[in-house]
Formats: C-alpha cells, structure tokens, sequence
C-alpha cells in the first residue's frame, strides 16, 4: 500500500497524540452529560475506536451510515440515509465524529436532521478539515488537522474502499486513481 502513497501527511504518532488531546478536552466538556457520541459510517471508525478510549467520562456510541449522491471525490450535497441511529436524540447531547469535512454539506445535513429530532445539543469532532473545500458555512466544534484541498487517504478515508486501514493519512498518488 505504501507505494501508492506519494506523501505522509499526518504520521501515526501525530494522530495518537492529537486524540489524546482531543479526548481530554471532550472529557471536560462532557463530563456528567453522557453524550451520546454518533460515529459516521465507515470513515469515521479508526477515529471514534481511538478517541473514546480517551474520553475519560460515561458515553453512549452509536453509527450512522450516510451516502452522498455523486461520485467518491465529489460530494453532491444530497444525503441518503443508509443507517439511520438505534438511539433517540431527543433531549440528548449529540457529539457526531467524522473522518474529513470538506465541502460540509453532509455534516450540514446530519447536524440539522439531529436538531429537528430535538437533541439538546449538536457538535461536530472531525479528524481532518479541509476548509478550502467548503461550499456551505459549517465550523466544527474540535478539528485534528487541517489538511490542504488535496485527496488524502488513510485512519478510515478511503480511495474506492482501499487504504482506510493505514494507520496515517497520506496523499495517494494521482496515477492511482487517474488509472
Ligand atoms: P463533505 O464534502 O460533505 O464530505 O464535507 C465529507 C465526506 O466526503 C469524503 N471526502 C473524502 N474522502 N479523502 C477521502 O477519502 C478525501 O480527501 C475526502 N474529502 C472528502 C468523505 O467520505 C467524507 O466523509
Ligand atoms: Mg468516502
């Protein structure tokens, strides 16, 4: 896999660290709120599995599989639901963790969906951001890395399904998915 990879973005040790960060900033905010903590399908898994174990106060997780209409590298903005939640949101406090926001129309969707089912709060943890890539105003509540308006792979984001169990992100090489 290594060899389609024509850069190391953000190392495996850059990654540790930055959960380990994240998750002690997520134990204050939420410490006696039991959050409920929605990971997004399938991206977001390496992630979540990471920073819960370094969420050092009661959580409660759940999954949602989101698809976008349109090509892998291009959001639409149009969401299906594929996995809807098991759990309620109502009056709860809703922390969604996704892989990457780039163009932010899929966070956009799930956050305001999760705000007409009632949650009591709604906030976004994302392990990269590309801001460059925004086409509405989203802002996550906690971001890992901001990565340049390049397609990355790898701890979950994928290139037509491959690559999401390196342990760092990485930029693929352009022969990769030019073929
Ligand atoms: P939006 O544009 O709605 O997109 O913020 C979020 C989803 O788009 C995918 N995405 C990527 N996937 N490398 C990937 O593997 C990337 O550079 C990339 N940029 C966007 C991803 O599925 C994310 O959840
Ligand atoms: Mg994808």
């Amino acid at each position: 896999m290594r060899e389609d990879i024509k850069e190391v973005l953000i190392s495996e040790e850059q990654i540790q660290e930055k959960v380990k960060e994240l998750g002690k900033a997520l134990t204050e905010e939420y410490d006696d709120k039991f959050p409920l903590v929605i990971g997004v399908l399938k991206g977001s898994l390496p992630f979540m599995a990471d920073l819960i174990k370094n969420i050092d106060t009661h959580i409660e997780l759940d999954l949602m599989d989101v698809s976008s209409y349109g090509n892998d590298m291009v959001s639409s903005g149009e969401v299906k639901i594929v996995k809807d939640l098991n759990t309620s949101v109502e009056g709860r406090d809703v922390l969604i963790l996704e892989d990457i926001i780039d163009s932010g129309l899929t966070l956009s969707y799930l956050v305001n969906l999760l705000q007409y089912r009632k949650a009591k709060s709604v906030k976004v943890v994302t392990l990269l951001d590309k801001p460059e890539g925004r086409k509405v105003d989203l802002v996550p509540d906690l971001a890992g890395f901001v990565v340049p308006d390049e397609f990355v792979v790898g701890y979950g984001l994928d290139y037509a399904e491959k690559y999401r169990n390196l342990p760092y992100v990485g930029i693929l090489k352009p022969e990769v998915y030019q073929g």
